[in-house]
């Protein structure tokens, strides 16, 4: 029940990836973990208008909760805000602020965090695969980019000390045990990212012309069976996924040996993957990535989340690296109090 005059404090994590790239698109299977990286949604709840400001704005947010078109009237962050607000419709205000520790474009699901953020604040009750899949659904319509589960599920669905095997079919979501004496750093690669969504878009539709004719990509696993493909663009780009859905499978299996010697060589073989099949990785970027690698005690390194830019995630023995930050597996969004 949401009442009028309730104080409110919601609380959702951004996330790094660790493997399972571009193949939430698919129903494959990730392996992302929530962070302790945070957006903060406080206020309170009354009248008929969503109204929130936030410390990196001077504009605040402002939405009537009856609009026609929230989303047509909202621009940058509003748009976000404005998209959960027509899909979830709620039957009363709020006036708030917003705060954020999750760095922004840096590929650990700022948008992510904000949208599960603000939909719990302004009042939806419901299970973290149903919170995922209206924030899912308002990052698509606020953004228009056509993104997959993975983000919004790993910051709705969290679990501390964990990360997430998702098979995003379902989707249902596995929380695996981190291992304590491990470093999981992010290191930004220090590129804005500009072509991303464009790039993203097209490499969703890469995927899905190759569904037509193979059928589900989940369920292909003999890369021989690629052959059939006439465009060898088309053919890398399902190599990834198929190989990527793979790597999951055995990182998970890696984590759960305790074995992160292996778990680290997956990761550089996803890096790889990224490079050279799914090519959303640039130069400067690979640089990084092999400098990295070849520290002593860090036992792998790639690119994570949609590309062409963000961070880099590292696994590493703990004080072997000192770039980036060290981040540590997260609960999921939650209210305070
Ligand atoms: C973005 C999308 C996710 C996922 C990743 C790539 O973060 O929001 O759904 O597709 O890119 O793995």
């Amino acid at each position: 029940m949401t009442e009028s005059g309730q104080r409110v404090r919601a609380v959702a994590p951004g996330r790094v990836n660790l493997i399972g790239e571009y193949t939430d698109l698919v129903d494959g299977l990730v392996l992302p973990m929530a962070i302790d990286r945070v957006t903060t949604v406080d206020g309170v709840r009354g009248g008929g208008v969503i109204e929130l400001r936030s410390s990196a704005d001077p504009d605040p947010v402002m939405v009537p909760i009856d609009a026609d078109d929230p989303i047509g009237q909202a621009s940058g962050w509003g748009r976000l805000v404005a998209a959960v607000v027509a899909e979830l419709q709620p039957s009363i205000g709020f006036r708030g602020t917003v705060s954020s520790t999750v760095p922004i474009g840096m590929g650990l699901s700022s948008s992510a965090a904000l949208t599960v953020a603000v939909a719990l604040a302004f009042g939806f009750e419901g299970t973290p695969p149903e919170l995922a899949a209206l924030a899912r659904r308002a990052e698509q319509r606020g953004t228009g980019v056509p993104c997959g589960i993975m983000d919004q599920l790993a910051s709705a669905a969290g679990v501390a000390g964990h990360a997430l095997l998702i098979d995003c079919a379902g989707p249902s979501v596995e929380p695996v045990p981190m291992p304590g004496e491990v470093e999981i750093r992010v290191i930004p690669t220090g590129v804005v990212r500009q072509v991303a969504q464009s790039a993203y878009g097209e490499r969703k539709a890469a995927l899905d012309r190759a569904a037509e004719v193979l059928g589900p990509l989940r369920f292909v696993e003999d890369p021989d069976r690629l052959e059939v493909l006439d465009d060898p663009v088309v053919r890398r780009r399902v190599r990834h996924v198929v190989t990527e859905n793979l790597r999951v499978v055995e990182a998970t299996d890696a984590l759960r040996a305790g074995d992160i010697a292996r778990f680290g060589a997956v990761l550089d073989d996803g890096h790889r993957s990224l490079r050279d099949d799914l090519e959303v990785s640039l130069p400067v970027i690979d640089a990084l990535v092999e400098r990295l690698e070849s520290v002593p005690g860090v036992h792998g390194v790639r690119l994570t989340g949609a590309g062409f830019g963000g961070c880099v995630v590292a696994v590493a023995d703990p004080g072997v690296l000192d770039e980036g930050w060290r981040v540590e597996p997260s609960a999921g969004a939650h209210l305070v109090g």
